[in-house]
């Protein structure tokens, strides 16, 4: 990875960033210049089902199914591919669960055009209590350099007492800097230290929101929560995200069971609206027609890759109902029109209320009906089922 300048060159203790003018300070090693897209292991397999036959499988899904030539690219590992160390310290992979080992699974994944993502930790152990990098970054970030990995999840469990979130993330992304190999950096400690006000210079990514639930609207003691909670959290930090630097409201769940199809299509479109990460977080070797039919909507996707990167906003709320709306590189707007409530309900849109002027004649496209209006005068209506969205793209 190499951090490279643009717009403004500023040098800070012998690093070097870039400026942009529209997102203060970041990282500029060049990647994820739209939000990443891909595939994580965890939501669907976690720990026990994580092993190397089910990742093949789901790259040669992927590279057959429509996701690849749709934008999904990542092919990510979480958590408990690893199980230990050597005596000279190299991180080891599970031998039983990746009998090829990592090199032989980054040359296959590569071999179908495809990416390979790993995880670690900044603490002494992950999560699920694999070895952590802490005192190894330099070493573990040339091993995954060595083995092909292009995009590192990392973790904030079992950190030390008093142990900082910036200065820890700081000295990974130096330790990928220094590998020699273009890797994405994503950043993982939930939101807890507010890593948007931090993480520009450091990661590509920062989780902006604790673990996502595989629900509708659901919170956990410990402090996960499902689509609803992430929406209120990620509001009003729109000014953070750009492109090389997003906030990361957490892979998604569309597929996983625990939702209705307008449920997950609600939270497809959310993600879109937010310029999110996109991480199929399902079995994509068994998925239904359905969740298929979601994650490969391409209008939806052209939002959230759309290339002036910006994170779209509340821009009104009246008790359950919503209007999002994000700008886009044409000028145009992509709207969701949410309904949060228990009964189906009209909700419109002014054109005043997303930027433009009354008088304004617009082409309105519904991206899951695909129905187009033009000449559309002063604002757009539509009846919204509970718990889904109507969602539009507005080109004037
Ligand atoms: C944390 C992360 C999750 C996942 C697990 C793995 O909870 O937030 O996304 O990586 O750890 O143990």
């Amino acid at each position: 990875m190499r951090l490279r300048l643009s717009a403004v060159p500023m040098l800070f203790g012998g690093m070097l960033f870039a400026m942009s003018a529209t997102s203060g300070l970041s990282l500029d090693n060049g990647l994820a210049r739209t939000p990443p897209m891909g595939w994580n292991s965890w939501n669907k397999f976690a720990c026990k089902g994580l092993n190397e036959k089910v990742v093949r499988e789901t790259a040669d899904m992927m590279a057959s199914n429509g996701m690849k030539d749709a934008g999904y690219q990542f092919v990510n590992l979480d958590d408990c591919w690893q199980i230990g160390r050597d005596a000279a310290g190299n991180i080891l992979a599970d031998p039983e669960r990746f009998p090829s080992g990592i090199k032989a699974l980054a040359d296959y994944i590569h071999g179908k055009g495809l990416k390979l993502g790993l995880y670690t930790d900044v603490g002494t152990m992950t999560c699920a209590k694999r070895p952590g990098s802490i005192g190894h970054e330099y070493q573990d970030a040339k091993q995954y350099a060595s083995w092909g990995v292009d995009y590192l999840k990392v973790d904030w469990c079992n950190t030390l007492p008093g142990q900082n979130s910036e200065s820890s993330y700081t000295l990974m992304r130096n330790a990928l800097a220094d590998s020699g190999r273009p890797i994405v950096f994503s950043i993982c400690e939930w939101g807890s230290t507010k890593p948007w006000l931090w993480a520009g210079p450091v990661g590509n990514l920062w989780r902006s929101t604790p673990d996502i639930q595989d629900c509708w609207d659901c919170k956990r003691t410990w402090g996960g929560g499902g689509v609803v909670q992430i929406l209120d959290l990620m509001n009003g930090l729109e000014s953070y995200a750009g492109p090389g630097h997003w906030n990361d409201p957490d892979m998604l769940e569309v597929g996983n069971g625990g939702m209705t199809k307008e449920e997950y299509r609600t939270h497809f479109s959310m993600w879109a609206i937010f310029a999110a990460p996109l991480l199929a977080g399902n079995d994509v070797v068994n998925m239904t027609a359905d969740t298929k039919e979601i994650l490969l909507n391409k209008d939806v996707i052209a939002i959230d890759q759309d290339p002036l990167g910006q994170q779209g906003r509340r821009v009104k709320k009246t008790g359950d109902l919503e209007i999002w709306s994000k700008q886009l590189q044409d000028g145009g707007r992509a709207v969701a029109l949410l309904n949060r409530g228990s009964s189906p309900a009209k909700i419109s849109v002014a054109w005043t209320d997303i930027g433009y002027p009354d008088t304004l004649s617009a082409n309105v496209q519904d991206l899951w009906t695909k129905k187009e209006s033009s000449a559309v005068k002063s604002g757009y209506s539509a009846e919204v089922p509970s718990h889904g969205v109507v969602m539009v793209r507005v080109k004037p």
